[in-house]
């Protein structure tokens, strides 16, 4: 068990007990410095070596080809959705910009395009069903031919809509696809070469809040208009030529980011991760098929998050907003924690990232059986 509690959040979530007790037996004497992580200059030789070693763990790890810059940043996955605009659309604001939207994060992301002034195309929008995973086949998609980027994100965290994988081909040549992977990063096999730039917040999938991951073609890092002034601490290339060493970075997280990719690679890497993570997800879904509808999953099958899963509880043929408190509460008295659905689609969201174990799903399908069986 990695954790006293199942802990389900959406992030901040889990992390990996063992890398937590690293961090603890290093907290107050990190490398015979006598000071913590925290404590020392992220110039001193100990924190560089953190630094790279971070760096080259998730290069490894993620098979990422030495043509990309990998870039730990501050702002989160929300200053991602600016980061984009001011460093990716050379054509400036007579240039468009190409937007996948399937859920409530691509959404932002649009907001924050349009509120900087890009000229944004939604290639195609699942609003109208809910985000409930109803995405138009490719045929339909309409790009533009000469957009700075395609936009898109992997899995959407809030509807629980995750891409089996993304229509790479039908994307106008030369256009490079810039994905938001905050809530699937290191959960299953990537080819990093199809990308442009892949970004994600740290707290899911990675470590604690703070740090936001930046996996970048080399060629895209000059690409900046002057129709969209880029602050310096948002600016690709100074963070690159700088190894994220530009201002102060949020040393801590980097640390403990780093221990979770040398985990990963101890416990088999992104093989052994996606076995896990798929086993965990079928548990799940399996226990929600068997209901007889007393669980439903709004997402279309095939575009299911392995992440995020979220369900309402019906009665008489209607959700029972009074039978979702009654289950959160029940698995709560469990030590099953953090299940409460997102606010704005209300319902349960049991999300199952890389650091959950597998009873933890498995203990939440058995109690979902036993709730069904005395609620149904
Ligand atoms: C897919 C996705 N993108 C973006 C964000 C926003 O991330 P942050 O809060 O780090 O800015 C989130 C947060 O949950 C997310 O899940």
């Amino acid at each position: 068990m990695t954790s006293p509690v199942y802990n389900f959040s959406a992030g901040p979530a889990v992390l990996f007990r063992s890398v937590l007790e690293k961090a603890q037996s290093e907290l107050l004497d990190f490398a015979n410095t006598g000071s913590s992580v925290m404590e020392i200059s992220h110039r001193s030789k100990e924190f560089e070596r953190v630094n790279d070693e971070t760096e080259a763990d998730l290069r490894a790890l993620y098979n990422v080809p030495d043509n990309y810059k990998i870039l730990f940043m501050q702002g989160g996955a929300t200053a991602q959705f600016s980061a984009v605009v001011y460093n990716l659309i050379p054509g400036g604001k007579s240039q468009p910009a190409d937007y996948v939207v399937t859920g409530a994060w691509s959404e932002k992301a649009v907001a924050e395009a349009k509120g900087l002034g890009a000229k944004v195309n939604v290639v195609c929008n699942t609003k109208a069903s809910g985000h409930n995973g109803s995405v138009p086949p490719v045929s339909e998609w309409k790009f533009s031919p000469d957009a700075a980027f395609v936009f898109y994100v992997d899995n959407e965290t809030i509807h629980g809509v995750e891409f089996p994988e993304f229509p790479f081909d039908a994307v106008p040549a030369g256009v490079p696809v810039v994905c938001d992977m905050s809530s699937n990063i290191l959960s299953r096999p990537c080819d990093v070469s199809k990308y442009g730039v892949i970004f994600a917040g740290a707290q899911k999938n990675i470590g604690p809040a703070g740090v936001t991951v930046v996996i970048i073609r080399e060629d895209l890092l000059s690409r900046k208009s002057p129709d969209f002034p880029c602050p310096v601490c948002l600016d690709y290339k100074i963070c690159a030529a700088n190894k994220s060493l530009y201002n102060t970075p949020p040393t801590f997280a980097i640390y403990l980011s780093g221990l979770v990719f040398k985990h990963l690679i101890a416990i088999g890497g992104i093989g052994a991760i996606t076995a896990h993570n798929n086993r965990k997800a079928e548990v799940l879904y399996d226990a929600i098929e068997k209901s007889s509808g007393f669980y439903r999953c709004p997402v279309q099958p095939a575009y299911r998050s392995r992440m995020n899963l979220p369900f309402r509880i019906y009665k008489d043929g209607q959700p029972s907003e009074a039978l979702e408190s009654l289950f959160v509460k029940e698995a709560e008295a469990r030590r099953m924690s953090q299940l409460k659905g997102h606010r704005s689609v209300g319902g349960i969201r049991a999300s199952l990232y890389n650091a959950l174990p597998l009873e933890a799903s498995a203990a939440l399908a058995a109690f979902m059986t036993e709730f069904a069986g005395k609620h149904a």
